[in-house]
């Protein structure tokens, strides 16, 4: 029978059963928001107020949210016919003209898709789902799903078959052959919504024409073979899920990186060098979970990070940044995983950001702290802090003297310096019931990392190879 769809949550759920049709679909998609708005606080009259007033959060780029119904939702459609009796079919000589066409290019088809593609009624057909076209109101072509198909063949032309499929909702063919040039039309495709082209073999240049095809909510592009640059208008595409990891990116992050409305984000495991824009503030409003783990990217942190006050995953481990932690951490009131290990981090770690409520499992290791407060300690004895390989003296499994002298012993800074203690937010103190400097040692004791509940991170999963 047919995958389960490794692309998961969010709005793909909807497609493992196929069973709602693109009408709510479309509406269950759009109401998925819900406008919040985080208040920067004011500074406690805490010991360690900065000196600095927080600056008020950027504007996020301007979005309408939740959006708008693509048609007007008193609309009576016909219901949904059943495959082998559909009424008639829109746009069919097209749709069936170009799958004989992409059948004769599939020279290898282990899983027997094109075998079932004869015949007038495309309802019929392996991969292919139908729904009422709202526009239409008859029965037409609304989802693709050749997700795992493993098409082979010489060239088997995308953007020439789906510009084809004029009703087209939702495309998914992750794991394929896939390959060949862009083609404009694709954002002619009023209702393509979710596309998922990862893990076939598109070379070149990053697909510009996706970019036109502004009604996209969900666009997964991992695991090809792109390389060069990202475009900077990538990040305007009014889109929930962004994934482009697994590919061979290899130039800065466009400073539009703040302008995306993503829930969720992965640049993870390409070549992108340059700092993190701080434009990512932006996105406090909407951004969820952002990997850039694995790159080459360089500088330091951001204090802007810290007004992602949403954020419940953060991880950019694996990579050349350096500086010390902004104290603008300690506003990451959602944050539950964090992943700083293997960059070249120094300084003290906050104390406020090892009070974050939230904090499951956050990695510092291999880096060049050499400071941690009572706070952390606790962090780290409730295994749920991991600061090996760094420079603290006193803690076990750290790094060599030799090794944390040859670090130190060149000059170190970050631009915007006074920005590292800009605190956008009413920070945790040291609580109310106890003060630091008076609390023993042991005499708190948090939860450690297994009696806590793990969270259910959604982009770790896109690292892993849809190909199954
Ligand atoms: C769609 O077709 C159904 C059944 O033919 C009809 O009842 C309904 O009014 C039509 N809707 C529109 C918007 O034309
Ligand atoms: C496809 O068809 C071939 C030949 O009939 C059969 O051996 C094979 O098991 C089929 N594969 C699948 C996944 O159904
Ligand atoms: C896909 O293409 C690669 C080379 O581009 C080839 O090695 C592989 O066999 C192809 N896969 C299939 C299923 O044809
Ligand atoms: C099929 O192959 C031909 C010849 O290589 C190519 O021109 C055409 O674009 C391909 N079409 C599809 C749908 O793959
Ligand atoms: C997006 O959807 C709207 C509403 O259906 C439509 O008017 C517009 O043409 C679509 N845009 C694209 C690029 O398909
Ligand atoms: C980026 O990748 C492209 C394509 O592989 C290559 O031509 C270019 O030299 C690379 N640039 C850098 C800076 O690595
Ligand atoms: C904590 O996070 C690090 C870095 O992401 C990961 O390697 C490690 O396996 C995680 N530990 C637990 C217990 O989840």
């Amino acid at each position: 029978m047919h995958k389960t769809l490794p692309l998961f949550f969010l709005c793909s759920h909807m497609m493992t059963n196929m069973l709602l049709s693109l009408v709510s679909a479309l509406f269950i998609l759009c109401s998925f928001f819900s406008h919040g708005h985080a208040q920067p606080g004011k500074c406690p009259p805490a010991r360690r107020c900065p000196l600095i007033s927080p600056p008020p959060p950027p504007n996020p780029f301007p979005r309408i949210r939740p959006r708008p119904p693509l048609y007007p939702p008193s609309l009576n459609l016909m219901p949904r016919r059943p495959p082998n009796n559909p009424g008639p079919l829109s746009n069919r000589a097209r749709i069936l003209f170009i799958t004989q066409e992409l059948k004769r290019n599939i020279t290898y088809d282990p899983q027997n898709y094109t075998r079932t593609w004869v015949g007038n009624n495309y309802c019929l057909f392996k991969g292919f789902y139908c729904d009422t076209v709202p526009d239409l109101n008859i029965t037409g072509l609304a989802g693709i799903v050749f997700n795992g198909a493993r098409f082979g063949g010489r060239f088997l032309n995308f953007y020439r078959f789906i510009r084809n499929l004029p009703d087209i909702a939702i495309f998914h063919a992750n794991s394929n052959n896939f390959t060949g040039v862009i083609n404009r039309n694709i954002n002619q495709l009023r209702y393509l919504y979710e596309l998922d082209l990862s893990n076939n073999k598109f070379p070149g240049g990053f697909p510009s024409s996706v970019i036109g095809a502004t009604n996209l909510t969900f666009v997964d592009l991992r695991f090809n073979t792109y390389a060069g640059a990202v475009p900077a208008p990538l990040f305007n595409i009014d889109t929930d899920v962004l994934f482009i990891n697994n590919n061979g990116f290899n130039q800065t992050i466009p400073t539009t990186l703040g302008n995306t409305p993503a829930l969720f984000l992965t640049l993870a495991n390409n070549k992108f060098t340059g700092t993190i824009p701080r434009s990512i503030g932006r996105a406090w409003n909407t951004l969820l979970e952002a990997l850039f783990l694995n790159n080459r990217l360089t500088g330091c942190l951001p204090f802007e990070i810290g007004y992602l006050t949403k954020a419940t995953v953060l991880d950019v481990g694996g990579n050349i940044l350096t500086g010390p932690i902004p104290q603008s951490f300690g506003c990451l009131a959602k944050l539950e995983l964090l992943n700083l290990a293997h960059n070249e981090f120094y300084g003290t770690i906050p104390e406020s950001l090892c009070r974050l409520p939230n904090a499951y499992n956050f990695s510092l290791s291999y880096n060049y702290f050499s400071q941690v407060g009572p706070a952390c300690r606790r962090l780290i004895r409730a295994r749920r802090l991991d600061v090996r390989r760094n420079c603290i003296i006193g803690l076990p499994q750290q790094k060599s003297a030799a090794e944390c002298s040859r670090f130190f012993s060149r000059p170190r800074s970050c631009p915007r310096e006074s920005t590292f203690n800009v605190v956008p937010c009413r920070l945790r103190t040291a609580s109310s019931a106890f003060e630091e400097e008076e609390e023993d040692e042991d005499g708190l004791i948090i939860p450690t990392i297994d009696e806590m509940t793990p969270p259910s991170p959604k982009t770790y999963s896109a690292l892993v190879n849809p190909h199954h």
